[in-house]
This record gives C-alpha cells, sequence and structure tokens, in this order.
C-alpha cells in the first residue's frame, strides 16, 4: 500500500547537461509522482528557490530527514574540486555527505552511473560515477544518455512503493528495464539475421530499414531498453530514427562508440 507521506528526495547535479532531469520531465505520470508521492526539495533546474534559500533548504532536509531521503545524483563528480563549487562549498563533498545519510541513492544518467561525457578522455577534471565516489554505499545505476523517463520513474516508484530498490544486475542496474541488449529486441533485427545490411547512411539499405551494424551499431553490447519501451510512451529510438546505437547505456561510450564518434 502507498504510505500517505510523501518521501523527500534531494536530486544532486554534478557535471551534467540536464539532459536526464529534461527526460524526467517527459513521463506521462510525473506530476502525479511529484505532487503526490515525493517532495522534491532540491533540484537546480526545477527548484523555485536559489542561492541561500534552496541552500539552505537542501542542509535542513539533509539533516531533518537522514535516514529518510532518497538522494537521485545527475552528472559525473569532479575530483578536482575547482570544477565544481557551488555556494563555497564542494559539489563532491555535498554528494559524498548526503550519500551517507540517504535511505537510498540512485544515479540517473551514464554521467552519474559511469562517468559519461565528463570523464571522457584525456578526463581533465577527473571525474568518477556516484559508484566510484562512495564505493562504500549501494547505488542503484540507472544509465543511458539520457535514461528513459520511464525507466527513471518506474526506478523510484518501485523504491516508493516497495520500500526497497528494485532487483539489480551484477553491474547494479535494474534488471527489469536493462536485462535485455537492443540488439536482442531491436525491428531490425530480422535484416541482421538475413544478412541485410545498411552500407552507409541513405543508402538502398538504409532506405529499406536494414540492419545498421556495419555502420557501427553498438546494439549488440548495449543494455537498454529503447527498442522495446520506446521513447516518449512512443515506439520510436534511435534507431527507428534512422542511427545506429551509440551504446549510450554502457561503461566509456564515449570512447568506445561507433568509429564516426572518433575522427
Ligand atoms: Fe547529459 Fe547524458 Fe550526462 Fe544525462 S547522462 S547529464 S543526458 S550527458
Ligand atoms: Fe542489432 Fe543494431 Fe542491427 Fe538493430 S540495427 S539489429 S541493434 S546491429
Ligand atoms: Fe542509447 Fe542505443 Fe538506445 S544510443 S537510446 S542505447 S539505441
Amino acid at each position: 500500500a502507498l504510505k500517505k507521506q510523501r518521501t523527500p528526495v534531494v536530486w544532486m547535479n554534478a557535471l551534467d547537461c540536464t539532459g536526464c532531469t529534461e527526460s524526467f520531465l517527459r513521463d506521462a505520470n510525473v506530476e502525479k509522482l511529484l505532487l503526490n508521492l515525493i517532495t522534491l526539495e532540491y533540484n537546480e533546474l526545477l527548484s523555485a528557490a536559489s542561492g541561500y534559500q534552496i541552500e539552505q533548504n537542501k542542509e535542513s532536509i539533509l539533516e531533518k530527514h537522514k535516514g529518510e531521503y532518497i538522494l537521485i545524483v545527475e552528472g559525473a563528480i569532479p575530483l578536482k574540486d575547482e570544477y565544481l563549487i557551488i555556494g563555497g562549498r564542494s559539489v563532491r563533498e555535498e554528494i559524498i555527505a548526503a550519500a551517507k545519510g540517504a535511505k537510498a541513492v540512485i544515479a540517473f544518467g551514464s554521467c552519474s552511473a559511469w562517468g559519461g561525457l565528463p570523464a571522457a578522455s584525456p578526463n581533465p577534471t577527473e571525474s568518477v560515477s556516484i559508484a566510484e565516489l562512495v564505493p562504500d554505499v549501494p547505488v542503484v545505476l540507472v544509465p543511458g544518455c539520457p535514461p528513459i523517463a520511464e525507466v527513471m520513474v518506474g526506478t523510484l516508484l518501485h523504491l516508493l512503493i516497495y520500500d526497497t530498490a528494485p532487483e539489480i544486475d551484477r553491474k547494479g542496474r535494474p534488471k527489469m528495464f536493462y536485462k535485455q541488449t537492443v540488439h536482442q529486441v531491436c525491428h531490425r533485427k530480422p535484416y541482421f539475421d538475413q544478412g541485410l545490411f545498411a552500407e552507409s547512411y541513405g543508402d538502398e539499405g538504409d532506405l529499406k530499414g536494414y540492419c545498421l551494424f556495419k555502420l557501427g551499431c553498438k546494439g549488440p553490447s548495449t543494455f537498454n531498453t529503447c527498442e522495446s519501451l520506446g521513447w516518449n510512451s512512443m515506439s520510436c529510438s534511435p534507431i527507428s530514427a534512422g542511427s545506429s546505437c551509440i551504446g549510450c547505456s554502457e561503461k566509456n561510450f564515449w570512447d568506445k562508440g561507433p568509429l564516426c564518434y572518433r575522427k
């Protein structure tokens, strides 16, 4: 049964592009979640307050609701503090403290789950994932760049409804969303099985919807639910839009992506 009291959520952004927050807002039921189940106490993009007000509110929530609040981290965390100071304080230190007092910690996006773009070689800011920052704290990883809204909301809902994190795989991702590769359920897979491939974007094979494997598609080694769940409550995905998968939910995808991204 749903608890009547709303759960405080503190959403901290480190080195990020805010795309994960943007994606989160695309869930059809996000309003109900925000208004009925949680109190979003801190989010750089969504909080009405700013400056001292919002920082003070965050501090009081972390203190008053120790062991009760859910911490969401978006973005990789730079070990070089000078790259991320908010209100004169190191965000790295703030996230460590917030993670230690949280009831649960969720990493939204490949930046917080794996390091993502900020940690791409040569990683000048020495950015790390939340799990690397606080190895002694359990973290549920929801990778993707960004993750699909329903995957983020679904993970959060599981925590709120069952009062426990969803079952995770050996890498820390919820099994219910990351159990299959993009390739296993890809709508172009029948062409892969028949050996029918696009040789270049826009060629005859591409226009016929053939498999994009020869164009560097990372679907066979990428665990995500975009081909089964689709984006924005529709059956659309990067592959249905004509792009090969760049493996956005996998570790180091910025350094290991298709060759066309590394020219
Ligand atoms: Fe932006 Fe992608 Fe990082 Fe999310 S995971 S903050 S969308 S770069
Ligand atoms: Fe697999 Fe990519 Fe081909 Fe889809 S387009 S079948 S994911 S290789
Ligand atoms: Fe990302 Fe590949 Fe899906 S790029 S959104 S995992 S098709």
